[in-house]
């Protein structure tokens, strides 16, 4: 028979991919996606810990589900409760306390075998097993156990190297996702073979620090550059993408595929966080601005229509004015086409937690809009500047109004045209007629004559 399963994924790609794995790995036991928690047997919160009130949000979300598992429970019926990623890897047993009618507890390292866990709680309401936890560490026997990645849309997500070694002062990471962790090579393959013999056209390589690949290619280690190499002989590749990559693994080698690769879209996410090199060192981030800049030279040397999008933090402690202008000035520099800009936010057990010189919110507030109001102005600019461009966007949604659908340019803008029905999938040449906040809308370059045929005017934009 079949069960729900609701998903609520709070985070990252990679808690994104995650979830869908373990969606993946339950569909065995009969377990089908609900888009509400309400009917659904097992009710799973993929939780993110890497910024304020993690567990607070976990809580009060909890809070919610267990109003329907008590609902439930009065017709008779049995649901589990599941918290897994990163606020389970940290806070474990502590989440049990708290909330004692949680069922299962599951770090990001272990949920392949979430079956079992299931198993021996069983949906039967006679079955009173304790709860059960699983905070192992070893990403190998996840990656060997979980079934294969099934593709679902013309874009899909790979992991490839969890974890990381870096310890950037402000940062939980490297404490609940553990050391860096690359997938062997062939097994990389594999996955992206059967993903593209799905239909997927776009792989986005997930990693913490995607660019400190190393994974085992039969006893020597292939680097990340290799994997992209390799991932692109795949037929029915057209686009690859990657995140999180940081600046320091960004070396020749890489650069030069960015020049090389037909198919590495000329978007980055390459997070500097700060323009201020003494700012850098307080972070741990083991370089300074001027290597991120000779970086972006090399790559607009390889590859000219590059373009980047960043992360900043702004009131990290004993940030000054003189540091928070570096930023400023830095993001004017570069002018990043996207970038997520955050407060400092005190992360329990972190070097920086303790710093003696923490950041007022009423400071970090003041900065973050300033910082914001360079960043919007920065996207609107480019989105502006493409108007009249040809991009090839790759369709993957419907849209708003009949006959139109959305998709994505090189550059991850949102684009909506009016496209025939059968576009879903599709790379499409689009001339960009207007420029919105964050999409762009246009009309296809090549009309086809059935699709334009209904079409009324002006629908392309939104
Ligand atoms: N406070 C604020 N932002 C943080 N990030 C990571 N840790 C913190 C923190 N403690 C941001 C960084 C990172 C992104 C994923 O989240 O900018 O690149
Ligand atoms: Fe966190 Fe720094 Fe590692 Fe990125 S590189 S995951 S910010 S510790």
């Amino acid at each position: 028979m079949s069960k729900g399963i609701y998903i609520k994924t709070f985070g990252c790609q990679m808690n994104v991919y995650d979830s869908q794995r373990m969606a993946d790995v339950l569909k065995p036991q009969g377990f089908t996606a609900t888009e509400l928690p309400d009917g659904a047997e097992l009710i799973l919160v993929n939780t993110c810990h890497i910024r304020e009130k993690a567990a607070e949000k976990l809580f009060s979300e909890l809070g919610r589900y267990r109003q329907i598992k008590d609902e439930r429970a009065e017709l008779g019926q049995k649901t589990l409760i599941a918290v897994a990623g990163c606020v389970a890897q940290a806070e474990g047993e502590e989440i049990l306390r708290r909330a004692p009618f949680v069922d299962i507890v599951v770090g990001p390292q272990s949920y392949h075998r979430l079956p079992e866990m299931v198993n021996r709680l069983g949906l039967d309401r006679q079955k009173t097993v304790g709860p059960q936890i699983d905070l192992d560490f070893a990403p190998d026997a996840k990656f060997d156990e979980l079934p294969a990645n099934e593709a679902n849309g013309p874009s899909a997500f790979l992991s490839i190297q969890e974890g990381c070694d870096k310890f950037c002062t402000f940062c939980v990471v490297p404490y609940t996702r553990g050391a860096e962790y690359s997938r062997p090579l062939a097994d990389v393959l594999r996955e992206a073979k059967g993903l593209a013999a799905g239909g997927v056209r776009e792989i986005t390589l997930l990693g913490q620090n995607v660019n400190a690949y190393h994974g085992d290619a039969a006893g020597r280690a292939a680097n990340f550059a290799e994997l992209i190499r390799r991932v692109a002989e795949i037929n029915g590749i057209e686009r690859i993408r990657y995140t999180t990559s940081h600046p320091i693994d960004m070396d020749d080698d890489l650069i030069a595929a960015h020049g090389e690769v037909s198919q590495l879209m000329p978007f980055l996410h390459l997070p500097v966080q700060s323009g201020s090199d003494s700012m850098l060192a307080r972070m741990n981030r083991h370089h300074k601005i001027d290597l991120y800049r000779a970086i972006v030279a090399k790559l607009l040397r390889a590859r000219p229509d590059l373009k980047l999008s960043t992360d900043f933090i702004v009131g990290f402690p004993g940030e000054t004015e003189e540091e928070f202008q570096a930023t400023l000035s830095f993001a004017r520099e570069i002018g990043f086409i996207q970038a997520y800009s955050f407060k400092y936010s005190a992360r329990p057990g972190t070097p920086a937690a303790i710093l003696p010189s923490q950041i007022t919110e009423a400071v970090k507030s003041e900065r973050l809009a300033a910082l914001q109001g360079i960043l919007e102005a920065n996207q609107r600019a480019f989105n502006e500047e493409c108007v009249g461009r040809v991009m090839p966007v790759l369709f993957d949604r419907p849209g708003r109004h009949p006959g139109q659908m959305i998709g994505r340019s090189p550059y991850m803008q949102p684009v909506h045209a009016l496209v025939p029905e059968d576009s879903f999938g599709q790379i499409l040449d689009v001339r960009i007629a207007a420029a919105h906040t964050v999409s762009l809308g246009g009309e296809l370059a090549t009309p086809v004559a059935h699709a334009i045929a209904t079409a009324t005017q002006g629908e392309a934009s939104v």
